[in-house]
This record gives C-alpha cells, structure tokens and sequence, in this order.
C-alpha cells in the first residue's frame, strides 16, 4: 500500500479555482479583531496565514492530519499562528470565536456529530464556516467511483462526497438545531475553464483520487490513471478549453 496520498504541489496546480470558494467563505465572516480562530483540514497552511491576517485574528490554529501538508505548514507559521495534527472526526476545542473549514469535512462522516462538537468548541457569539463540495454527480467523480469499483471490487472507497455531504437544506435545519441564531446555507456553481477536457485528470488526481491512490502501489495508480483518462474521455469527448461547472455547498451561522 502506498503512504499518505496527498501531494501539495499537485493540489496547488487548481491553486487559484481551489481558492475562489476559501475567500467565499470568508467573505461570510463578520469582523471581530483579536478573534481566536481554528481551520480545521487547513492544509498547506498558506490560506490559513493570509486569512489570519484578513480578519486581525489573534491567534489561529489550523489542524490536519497529513504529514505532507503539515511539514509545509510548519514553514509558514509564524507569530499568532500555529499547527497541529490532528483528526477534525473527533476534534473539539474550546471558547473559539470563528472555527472555519474549507474543502476538508467532506472527508469524514457523521456531520450532525462532528458539527455538533465544533458547535461546543465556539465560544459566546462564536461563528462557523464550513464548505464542502457537491460535485459527485459529474462525470468526473461518477467514472472515478466506477472505475474504482471495477478495479477493487468489494474494497473500493465510496466517493466521501456522495456519502458524507448533506443537503443544503440539511446544514441549514442542523444549523438551526445546534443554536446558531443566524445563519446562510447556500449551494453555488464554481465556473472553472480547464485547458482541456484531460486536465480533469490533474484536477482529480489533487484531491478525489487520494482514496484510490492510497490503496494501490506506484504502478498499478498510475495504470489507473491512464484508465480514468481514457474514459473520462470517452464520456465527456475532448474539449479545448473544458468548461467544468463545480458544485459546492456554503455554510455559516453566527452564535449571535
Ligand atoms: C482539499 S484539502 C483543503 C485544504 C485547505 N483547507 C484549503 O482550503 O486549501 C483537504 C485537507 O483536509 C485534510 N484532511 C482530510 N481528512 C482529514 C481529517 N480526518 N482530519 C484532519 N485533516 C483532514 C487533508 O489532509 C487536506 O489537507
């Protein structure tokens, strides 16, 4: 089997699209200078340093639980900011004024749970922001699930997205449920223009693939690779550029 799957630098090729919903999403906060601030999945830990600054937080943690992505992390901490490994399943803090998340609860099950806890790590007033894609019903997440079926049988991973996220209308009533007095719970279309139709293998090799890859040695991922492309295209035909419409899901609400 191979080692942690996540590779920053093939994240970091959609850098821009990945970072259009993040800057969404904190764009939803409501300023409070000094705030303690948590990003749960925070990645490679750059947005994490330039949201910290965009809103004057006092001192934010970001928390991951790769090891690839924490060591770039740990490069950019600086004053105010630190990071930690840790699993954002079961994480819980406390008397936090903003817990953000951005592409990461996807990733786990059990949302009503885990909210449920990052709901009690808020302090008075405190705010959540969360996004998670809604894309599993494209083509380029439907071939990966079949694919992935055909090649590992009873062991292939379900698409995390079709099985973990809720519907919109779902994080608004949890919303409502855990006590948060405000909220917005909105599902928006990213447009991202791709080169082409094969750059959705790269896409989909940052993140989605992650679950196959980890199942598989060096060659027999790549081998899936080459099959993935050659039905994507199958499915989708080449197009130069590639339009790719990508569905997410915003959340936040305000204890206040
Ligand atoms: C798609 S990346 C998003 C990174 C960052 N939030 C951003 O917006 O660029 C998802 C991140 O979630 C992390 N992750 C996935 N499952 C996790 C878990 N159970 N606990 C902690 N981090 C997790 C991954 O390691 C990865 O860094």
């Amino acid at each position: 089997m191979a080692g942690s799957p996540w590779d920053p630098d093939q994240y970091d090729l959609f850098a821009a699209e990945r970072e259009q919903p993040f800057w969404d999403l904190a764009g939803l906060l409501e300023p409070k200078p000094g705030a303690s601030l948590v990003d749960l999945g925070c990645g490679d830990g750059r947005l994490t340093v330039s949201l910290h600054e965009r809103i004057g937080a006092g001192h934010t943690l970001g928390v991951d639980s790769s090891p690839e992505m924490l060591a770039r992390a740990d490069s950019v901490a600086r004053v105010g900011v630190t990071f930690a490994a840790g699993d954002i399943a079961t994480w819980v803090g406390s008397d936090v004024d903003v817990v953000f998340s951005n592409a990461a609860l996807q990733w786990v099950g059990e949302h009503r749970e885990v909210l449920g806890r990052w709901r009690k790590s808020l302090a008075p007033g405190g705010q959540l922001a969360v996004q998670v894609p809604g894309n599993w019903d494209h083509a380029s997440h439907l071939v990966l699930t079949e694919l992935a079926r055909e090649r590992l049988g009873g062991d292939a991973p379900p698409d995390p997205v079709a099985v973990n996220v809720l519907k919109p209308e779902e994080y608004s009533k949890l919303l409502y449920e855990l006590g948060f007095k405000r909220q917005l719970v909105r599902m928006q279309v990213y447009t991202h223009i791709l080169a082409d139709t094969e750059s959705l293998v790269e896409w989909m090799k940052g993140t989605s693939m992650n679950r196959v890859k980890r199942l598989l040695e060096p060659d027999d991922y790549q081998e899936f690779v080459e099959s993935y492309k050659a039905r994507i295209l199958k499915r989708l035909g080449y197009e130069r550029p590639f339009f790719y419409p990508f569905k997410r899901i915003l959340i936040w609400g305000s204890l206040s």
